[in-house]
């Protein structure tokens, strides 16, 4: 099985910490130049210096700070890093933080709006950067971070619910119109996984049914059939995977890291 990403270019959105940041440091060890993107600079510069400290001295890093909330902007930083560089994109995981928890019918027009830009416009102003350099090097993989979601609405999710619904039929359109040129597209749905989102849906549904933190925490652990939560490189495993030489003939699949959360199929 060839999993060797040498040579390969890999973007990841959100790659700063949580989810993405798990993924940025397994493909690094899997041999890939890695660059990782959010909003925050700081937390950018310290994962790149992580990168670096596992690699081989052939591996580059890098990183590109943009507000996924805002397209516009996102593809500008996008195009001016591709200007730049001058090298295309092999791998590109498409990951940005979740929206804001509440129903659905407390949400406003904007929620939807915002969610919408950051995690389906940006999502497609990036494959659009991206696609020709993929087409090109007959090698495209191109992985969405979702949420299980996208099979069964989680409680207390209005708009992401809705918002990873769109997301999913994007991912499974593309897949369909990119797969002739060796590009293939995935989306990983991740279920309960230790990071900084996990702490702040706990936080909140502590609130709401007024019970601490330890009590909610193992509640939600025992909905899920393993009896904890992941922890993020097992969901980058499956990342991982997908991105690789041998994952050459999957295409348009939603895979749940969930540890058998979600009750369909
Ligand atoms: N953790 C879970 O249990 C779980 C379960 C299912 C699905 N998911 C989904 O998986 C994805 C990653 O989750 P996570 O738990 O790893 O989240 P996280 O720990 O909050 O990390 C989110 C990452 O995305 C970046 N980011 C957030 N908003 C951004 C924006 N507007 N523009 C650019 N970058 C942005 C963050 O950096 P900055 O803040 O510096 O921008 C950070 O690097 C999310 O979509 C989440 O909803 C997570």
């Amino acid at each position: 099985m060839n999993i060797d990403l040498t040579g390969k270019n890999a973007f990841v959105s959100g790659g700063s910490q949580g989810i993405g940041n798990a993924v940025a440091i397994e493909l690094t060890k899997l041999g890939a130049n890695v660059t990782i993107a959010a909003r925050t600079e700081t937390a950018l510069i310290d994962a790149v210096v992580n990168l670096n400290m596992i690699s081989s001295p052939f591996q580059q890093h890098d990183y590109v700070v943009a507000d996924y909330s805002d397209p516009d902007k996102l593809n500008t930083a996008i195009n001016r890093h591709l200007r730049k560089h001058n090298k295309p994109f092999h791998i590109l995981v498409n990951n940005a933080g979740g929206p804001p928890q509440g129903l659905a019918i407390d949400a406003n027009e904007e929620d939807f709006l915002a969610a919408f830009n950051t995690h389906l416009v940006s999502n497609h102003v990036l494959v659009k950067a991206f696609v020709e350099g993929m087409k090109q090097s007959n090698y495209g993989r191109i992985i969405n971070i979702i949420s299980t979601s996208v099979k069964q609405p989680l409680p207390n999710l209005g708009v992401s619910n809705t918002i990873r619904g769109a997301v999913a039929s994007w991912s499974k359109t593309l897949a369909n119109e990119l797969g002739q040129f060796g590009i293939t597209v995935n989306n990983v749905l991740p279920g309960a996984t230790e990071t900084e989102r996990l702490k702040a849906i706990i936080a909140n549904k502590s609130k709401k049914v007024n019970k601490d933190l330890e009590t909610v925490a193992k509640e939600m652990m025992n909905e899920v059939p393993l009896h904890r939560f992941a922890k993020p490189e097992e969901v980058a495993f499956a990342v991982a995977f997908l991105a690789s030489p041998s994952a050459s003939y999957i295409n348009g699949i939603n895979l749940p890291v969930d540890g058998g959360r979600t009750s369909s199929l």
